[in-house]
Formats: C-alpha cells, structure tokens, sequence
C-alpha cells in the first residue's frame, strides 16, 4: 500500500503557500514563459530533419503535434487551475496516483527538462558557432564539440554549450525577477523574427514544391510528427512556475493554453512556406532550415537576421527548461524524495539558490561532454510517457475527488484525456529501438534509486499517509 500513498490535496495547498518563493508572474508573463521554451532547436533545427521523412507533409506532422499536446494541455491546465503548486505533474500524480507513480513522473521529466536543457545548448551552440565564423572567429577543434561529435575531426569538449548553460544558470539563480525580464525582451525578438519569416517567406513559395503533399505517405507525417513533437515542448514548464504566480488558478491555464495555440500556428504557417520555398530534399544535412529558405529565397540579410533569433531564441529555451528542472527537483525534495538541498531557498534571492547550480552544472557537463544527435528522441518519449500519465490523472481525480473546485474545467472527460493518451502513445510508438532501449534503462535506474533511497526517506513514509 505505501507505493499507493498519496498526498493531501488540502495540504499541499497549505505548504505551497509558506515555499518563501516570490510571487511575480501573471498570465502574459506565463504565455511569454510557455513560448520562451517552446520555441527553439524544433523550429530553427528540427525541422530540417522533419521535411525529409514527411515532405511537404512536414505542416500535417506539425498538425498532429499540436493535437498531441493541446488534448494534454487542456488536461495540465485543469490540474494547475486546482493545485497551484510547484512540480508540475510530479506533484499532480502525488494526489491521485500514489507515490511510485508520481516519482516515475517525475524521473521521467528530468528525462524531459534536463536532457533538453543539454540538447538546446548543444544547438544553440552551433548556431553561435556560425556566427562568430561570419566574423572569422574559429575555436580551435577540440572546443567546438563534444568527443565523437564530428566524425573526422579532433573533437573534444562543447565549450560555447558548456559556457551558455552556466551563464543561465547564474541568471536562474539571481532571481525569479530577472529572468522574467531577460525572458519577455528575447521571447518579443524570437516571435518578431518569425513573423519576419512569414512576412517575407510567403512571397516566395512555388506551389510546385508542394506536389507531391505526402511523397512518404501518412506513414512519413506520422514519423515527422514524432520528431518534430520536440518543438512544442515547453508550455507544460509553465505549471512549473505555480508557486511564483499571483493568480495561479486562473493564470496557468491561460498561459499554458496560449502559448501552446500561439506556437501551434506559427509552426504549422513557417512549415508550409518552409517546403513552399525549398524542394524538401535539399534540406538533407542542413543544420539552419528556416535561414537556408530564406538564402533560397535570395533573401540573405533576412536570413542573417534569423540566425541571430534562433541563438536568443534557444538561450530562452535552455532558461525555461533549467527553470523547469530546478522546480520539479524543488518539489521532490520537499516532499523528502530527494536530497533536502534542492529546497533550500536563498534568503535573499527568493530562489533554489545551491539546487540551480548543482542541476546547471550537470546540464552544462552534458551539453559540454555529450554529443546529442539522437538525443531529441529520447526527450520526447520521457515527455510523452509523462504527458500520458496526466491525462490518466485528470480522469482518476475527476471520480475520487469530483467536488473539489476546479477553476478550469478539461472539456469533455473521459474522451479528450483518452484522446491525449491515444495521440501520446502513438507517437511513442514511432520511436526508435534504440529510444525505447535507453528509456527502460532510465526507468529501471529511477527504480532503483526509487527503493534505494527515496521511498523510505519521503515525508509520507513517517507522517502517515492517507493511502
Ligand atoms: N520546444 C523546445 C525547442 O524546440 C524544446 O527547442
């Protein structure tokens, strides 16, 4: 029965309100927060490798992905709209799960934010790389990436990934306050610079590129789709940030919901004129996919101008999901599954000061040490496990506790979470051998470490539970 304890709903709302944490954030804010992590590596990078296995498909898989996502969206907003709480669906899964489920939830999101948090930067310095290579600055070989990374040369270590990750996180650190500002000012340029795309692209699409629409079948959108799935990551960060909201109930379905259907257009409209400029083939090998339409295109400086917004634009990617990581291990810890110095809160700072730091140091090794090709893949079965376990949630808590009050309502349960679950567990379905391999080794060792450590150290284990 104690894997089945679970948390007082009541309770939890009593200590989230004594976590010391600032509350600073409304409901623009958030939507802000939610597209600051959504947009990044899956538009400026992804992309490229999603028009290859889908064609022109590529604005379809985009569809689909935002299906997946908006059914468990609306199944997020619900469980923020009542339990404004730090931990996202860690803490969700407490309340109506039990404890073994709401810690493989948990193990799973760090999967989610901490390995994307490395992949982004990882990105992100490739781009910047290019950049400092259009003022003839080079590093030398063995900083550029990590060992392995690039067949052929002497690589080493990613120092400008490594770099960018701790310089996030010192900002992370300072305060809640400041990120929020650094955030809104890149996640304005991010969203100027693909409305850009868009102004200027659209002049420039030859429907030809469209025909043949499915050149792969439905079988290439639906793989396309699993790929791309990464870009809409991130507006389930924004329940993250329960704690240091004013008006969390109201707010966090607001931002979640917005930023999620603000993306979901965006991606689907740069998608089709992304395919409408370029034969979808030519973007084999091609790192840049939305600024090499626009060097298509004949529009040079424009494409200039992208490459300089997608390096913001991931910098806020890597700063939301760090946020992300660092208030689900917040969570955790409070809860007495993990170690107690990842809920301390810096007297000054109002931040889990020594948690950001030891967490964006391990995000930096990684960027800096692992070369993380594949890596998208296995962020996005860890995210899709978990956004899966939500959906179950919302249904589970809707028949044990109907009365509690919900400011945000999940239209039409049980069908759209059973929606939500269907669309995440096809697409999980898409996923390589390999993906699947590794995820059951991260689950195995979350297990162990489940039964090891936490599960007789978790606060419930002494304070009796109401299993
Ligand atoms: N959605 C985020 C990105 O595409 C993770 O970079």
């Amino acid at each position: 029965m104690s894997l089945m304890r679970k948390k007082n709903v009541h309770g939890m709302l009593e200590t989230s309100k004594k976590s010391g944490l600032r509350k600073e954030l409304g409901a623009f804010d958030l939507t802000m927060l939610g597209i600051g992590a959504i947009i990044g590596t899956g538009i400026f990078v992804l992309t490229g490798t999603g028009a290859l296995v889908a064609g022109p498909g590529l604005m379809l898989s985009f569809v689909i992905g935002a299906f997946a996502c908006g059914f468990a969206a609306l199944c997020y907003a619900e469980f923020a709209s009542m339990l404004p709480v730090s931990g996202s669906v860690y803490t969700y899964a407490y309340a109506t799960l039990g404890e073994l489920i709401a810690w493989i939830i948990g193990w799973d999101l760090m999967l989610e934010y901490l390995l994307a948090s490395s992949a982004v930067s990882v990105g992100w310095s490739g781009y910047f790389q290019n950049l400092l290579a259009g003022f003839g600055v080079t590093l030398p070989d063995a900083l550029t990436a990590a060992y392995g990374a690039r067949p052929g040369m002497h690589t080493l270590f990613n120092l400008p990934a490594f770099m960018i990750a701790l310089a996030i996180t010192a900002l992370l650190a300072f305060g809640i306050r400041e990120s929020k500002r650094f955030n809104n000012i890149v996640v304005a340029v991010k969203i100027a610079v693909v409305l850009l795309f868009i102004a200027l692209g659209v002049w420039h699409i030859k429907p030809a590129n469209w025909h043949p629409l499915l050149p792969y079948g439905m079988g290439g959108v639906f793989h396309g789709a699993a790929i791309v799935f990464f870009s809409f990551l991130g507006f389930d960060a924004v329940t993250c940030a329960a704690e240091e909201v004013k008006n969390p109930g109201r707010d966090i379905p607001r931002g979640v919901i917005g930023s999620l259907a603000i993306c979901s257009v965006l991606y689907v409209v740069v998608s089709a004129i992304m395919t409408g400029i370029v034969p979808f083939a030519q973007y084999a090998g091609v790192d840049h996919p939305v600024s090499k339409a626009l060097e298509v295109a004949g529009l040079d400086w424009v494409a200039g101008i992208v490459n300089l917004g997608a390096i913001l634009g991931m910098t806020t990617v890597i700063l939301v999901m760090t946020y992300g990581q660092t208030r689900i291990t917040f969570a955790m810890s409070r809860d007495g599954l993990l170690p107690k110095v990842f809920s301390e809160v810096h007297p000054k700072y109002q931040t889990p000061y020594r948690a950001t730091w030891i967490i964006g140091i391990v995000i930096a090794l990684i960027g800096g040490l692992v070369p993380l090709g594949t890596l998208a893949e296995l962020v996005n079965i860890g995210t899709l496990a978990a956004f899966s376990l939500i959906a179950i949630a919302v249904i589970v808590l809707r028949k044990q506790q109907p009365d509690l009050p919900r400011k945000f309502l999940c239209p039409g349960v049980p069908w759209i979470p059973a929606l939500a679950i269907l669309f995440c567990v096809f697409l999980m379905a898409q996923l390589g051998s390999l993906t699947w391999t590794c995820f059951l080794i991260w689950l195995c060792i979350g297990l162990l470490v489940y039964f090891g450590y936490a599960r007789s150290r978790a606060l419930l284990a002494n304070a009796g539970a109401r299993a």
